[in-house]
């Protein structure tokens, strides 16, 4: 299990230096608009691989008119304690994260510290997952993904670069056959790949649900699911790199590739009736919510992670249903939970033993 015991943070967004050590496993973070609850929460997310919860710049980061943030951490991983320090190196005006563990900075280090610590987190904005963009959809998919395979996001950004690459060679009058060929083979095992993947992540969510079920009674039935028209049961391999060879002068028009995994969507049914899309912004929470149990579950008793929660301003706009929600999601697991909202008052209902912070930056 990773627990952050404390963070000291420097120059980051809007504090010059804050420190708060954290002793339970319920930490709520509560204060004024403006004051900082997020970007505590940002902080403590950059631990993981990647640009943190807000996915910003990371220049974005560092205090205005200052020129280095610095997070030191203590964090306990199976019981031995890790001295981390997070800052920026800035080469030719580009902003890199650099991490240190223990004062070292190799990269075996790094890899036990993103195999040891992973992060579940709520935004606001996910209380409108299925009105937002089909790519809103799928990020939220790949950061639960994320969550149980830390290496999953090089082979998304392998994908990516492959996709740019053939458009690159397709705009180009001469052609060079072989490179396409190549690229349009990596295209098609990556692309694949991305697709089992994600299709087995929504297996598994449907799973626990389902394994839950027995003692939570949710509010609704859900039942999530791949939504595209390419690849569907019956793709092999030949079937999609044929498709690709025949579309590349219509993907010359198009400017891009049309089809795989970057044109998926994530279709939730709801009681096997109606999509997701029609439900209010508090339902969709809770769609939200049983997603965030649901792997939760699969982390903890299935492949052994103890993931950290991030919830931000998880507090408001909860009904009866969703506070059992997110109370069995804290009593459920010995996990660490960080909860945010604007007022204390919005937790009264937590009766498990929880450390509140008045957040004043
Ligand atoms: N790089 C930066 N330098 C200085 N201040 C910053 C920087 N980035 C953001 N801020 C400030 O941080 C504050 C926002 O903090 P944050 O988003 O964490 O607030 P919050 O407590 O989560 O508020 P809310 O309750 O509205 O969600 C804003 O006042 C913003 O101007
Ligand atoms: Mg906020």
């Amino acid at each position: 299990m990773a627990k952050i015991n404390n963070i000291h943070l420097k120059n980051f967004r809007n504090f010059s230096a804050y420190k708060l050590s954290f002793d339970k496993k319920l930490n709520i973070f509560f204060g004024k608009n403006g004051c900082g609850k997020t970007n505590i929460l940002e902080g403590i997310s950059l631990i993981a691989k990647g640009r943190g919860i807000r996915n910003s710049n990371i220049s974005n980061l560092i205090k205005k008119n200052e020129n280095n943030f610095l997070i030191k951490n203590n964090l306990e991983i199976q019981n031995n304690n890790y001295d981390l320090e997070i800052f920026t190196e800035n080469k030719i005006d580009k902003f890199k994260k650099v991490i240190k563990i223990n004062d070292d900075l190799s990269k075996d280090s790094l890899e036990f510290l993103y195999q040891s610590v992973s992060f579940l987190t709520f935004t606001p904005e996910m209380e409108r997952l299925f009105q937002s963009s089909p790519s809103y959809r799928r990020n939220f998919l790949d950061r639960l993904i994320f969550s149980g395979r830390n290496d999953y996001n090089r082979l998304i950004n392998k994908y990516k670069k492959c996709l740019i690459e053939r458009n690159k060679i397709i705009q180009n009058n001469s052609i060079d056959n072989d490179w396409l060929n190549h690229i349009e083979k990596e295209i098609c095992t990556i692309g694949l790949e991305i697709h089992n993947l994600r299709c087995s992540q929504l297996n598994n969510i449907n799973n626990n649900i389902n394994i839950l079920k027995k003692d939570h009674k949710f509010q609704f039935e859900l039942e999530l699911k791949i939504k595209d028209d390419f690849l569907k049961n019956d793709i092999t391999f030949e079937k999609y790199q044929s498709i690709l060879k025949d579309s590349r002068i219509h993907d010359k028009q198009y400017g891009g590739t049309k089809i795989g995994p970057h044109r998926s969507d994530i279709l939730a049914i709801i009681n096997k009736d109606f999509e997701a899309i029609i439900l209010s912004t508090g339902q969709q929470k809770t769609v939200v919510l049983m997603i965030l149990l649901a792997q939760c579950n699969y982390l903890v008793n299935n492949i052994y992670i103890s993931p950290i929660l991030l919830l931000d301003e998880i507090g408001s706009h909860l009904d009866l249903h969703n506070r059992e929600l997110l109370l069995d999601m804290i009593n459920r697991f010995e996990i660490q939970f960080f909860l945010t909202g604007t007022d204390k008052n919005l937790f009264s209902f937590v009766s498990t033993n929880a450390q509140y912070y008045n957040i004043t930056s």
